[in-house]
């Protein structure tokens, strides 16, 4: 192996000593939001690890990932060439694949703008601002009846399995403009089987680095690659009924939409970044991916949290009683009169960090940082639990407090204290699904809260030891709700 020269007046990388051929894998271990925390109190906010032969820097720490992120963002907004992500949407997706600048680019801004008018648009309903907000709150309604109908049957229930039914439902009718019922076992089967791909896809993967792991034969590994089939074949058969009824007059979702771009773009002869069709359409791969993995770990963690902490629920529960009262469902416009849960949500953001690293990310050109040097094509884990757990940066960060959120008198949201929770990535790779995100995880659970107590089963402790992943999940457990004073249940 050729050794990179360092430039003059830049030093070379701290860092553990790697073992030959696995490099530093072992101490990366299986949680290496904990295990690359512990390195980074040692060796410093930009760090060296190696991940089988290949060097992968490490960055933790508020200032140096804003530095790395959005000053130098240019510089470190590349995503490395790892073996998982071949599999990801045949090798095209938007998030993960290695598509040069100019590509990755125009596709964002496709996928953004598709995104900005298909949940801003006008709903059905004049009942609700948009279409985003009518389709969760539906989706809420019928959760709240099938939660309450598997309660009947059952006396208890599995939150994760329920949720994510209905928040795939939302960015199903988002991209795809129809839903699934709860019984349907194509959807649910799949959609909860996200863990399986997360363990995969999460940063520190030792077979993203080490070949010699991919001949060994491994369970997930076969999961992971019949997931990403199976979620493959499911949108492009989707795709293909789109393409049969497409009318240009009524563009009625975001495939639609990316469909029509296609069309359009035809006829422009001067567009100057070729991007196929295929890799247009199949921008609809990662919203559908992202938009319900995401979002359905988030509220699922905040039912978990609700049920450990009794106490917040009920304050929880008073507030939306005070402000909201219970003649109508909440709405997008109350998150300014609900400081509490807003504090929530930002606790649960920065508390569980089910987001740890982001996606990795690579070097595009020899950089520097800190007064280190690293070379071009080098891959970078970024550590946002770290930060959302940095004794710099919080008070007693270990202990799960929404009230660190709020003004001293309790009665607004810090809005300067939320500013630091890292959950989304910053700077050109940002998530771009933030403020449908946040939209959902706020109305989602403000529509639960409102007519449903949380509660764990009699005598059996809840384990909130995380299990890492690209988003790491609560263990699956059992739970109990009963309707809150004055609720009918709908369909009951
Ligand atoms: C990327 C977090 C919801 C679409 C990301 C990244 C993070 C993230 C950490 C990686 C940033 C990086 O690599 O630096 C979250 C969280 C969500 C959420 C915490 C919900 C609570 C969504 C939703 C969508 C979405 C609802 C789409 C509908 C994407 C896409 C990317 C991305 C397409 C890749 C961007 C790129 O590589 O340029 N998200 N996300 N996300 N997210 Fe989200």
């Amino acid at each position: 192996l050729m050794r990179t020269k360092i430039p003059e007046g830049l030093q070379k990388l701290p860092g553990p000593k790697p073992l030959p051929i696995i490099g530093n894998v072992l101490e990366v271990g299986n949680n290496p939001h904990l295990s690359l925390t512990a390195m980074s109190k040692c060796y410093g906010p930009v760090f060296q690890i190696q991940m089988g032969m290949r060097p992968v820097v490490v960055l933790s720490g508020n200032d140096v990932i804003r530095q790395a992120l959005i000053k130098q963002g240019e510089e470190f907004a590349g995503r490395p060439d790892l073996y998982s992500s071949k599999f990801i949407s045949d090798g095209k997706s938007l998030a993960f694949s290695t598509d040069q600048v100019g590509v990755w680019r125009a596709r964002r801004k496709l996928a953004l703008s598709a995104l900005r008018t298909f949940s801003t648009v006008q709903g059905e309903s004049s009942e609700y601002s948009c279409a985003l907000e009518e389709h969760i709150s539906k989706e809420g309604l019928y959760l709240i009846e099938r939660l309450h109908n598997v309660m009947k049957a059952d006396g208890c229930f599995d939150p994760f399995r329920h949720i994510v039914v209905s928040v795939a439902n939302v960015i199903c009718g988002i991209c795809f403009g129809r839903r699934y019922n709860h019984d349907d076992d194509e959807l649910v089967s799949l959609v909860n089987l996200s863990d399986e791909f997360g363990k995969i896809v999460g940063s520190g993967n030792p077979a993203d680095f080490i070949p010699f792991l991919r001949i060994l034969p491994s369970t997930t590994m076969k999961k992971f690659l019949d997931i990403n089939d199976r979620f493959s074949k499911l949108v492009k058969k989707i795709v293909s009924e789109h393409y049969n009824t497409f009318d240009k007059d009524n563009i009625r979702d975001i495939t639609d939409s990316l469909i029509n771009h296609c069309e359009d773009r035809k006829l422009d002869e001067n567009s100057n970044v070729q991007v196929s069709d295929e890799k247009i359409v199949g921008i609809v791969n990662d919203l559908f991916g992202a938009g319900f993995d995401t979002i359905s770990t988030a509220l699922s963690w905040g039912v978990v949290y609700l049920v450990a902490y009794p106490e917040i629920q009920e304050r929880l529960q008073r507030e939306l009683k005070e402000k909201i009262g219970t003649d109508r469902t909440p709405l997008l416009s109350d998150r300014t009169d609900l400081p509490l849960l807003e504090a929530f949500i930002l606790e649960i953001f920065r508390h569980s960090s089910f987001l740890p690293f982001t996606i990795p990310h690579c070097t595009s050109k020899d950089t520097s940082l800190n007064g280190y040097f690293i070379p071009k094509d080098t891959c970078v884990f970024v550590n946002q639990w770290q930060v959302n757990h940095d004794p710099e940066l919080w008070k007693d960060p270990s202990s799960f407090n929404p009230d660190r959120f709020l003004t001293a008198d309790g009665t607004d949201l810090n809005k300067m204290e939320g500013e630091k929770v890292l959950v989304f990535g910053l700077g050109k790779r940002r998530c771009i699904g933030e403020s449908i995100g946040r939209a959902e995880v706020f109305l989602f659970l403000a529509i639960l809260l409102q007519r449903l107590k949380f509660s764990g089963m009699p005598g059996e402790m809840l384990d909130m030891t995380p299990e890492y992943g690209l988003t790491m999940k609560h263990k699956r457990c059992m739970l109990h709700v009963t309707p809150q004073p004055g609720f009918e249940i709908p369909g009951s």
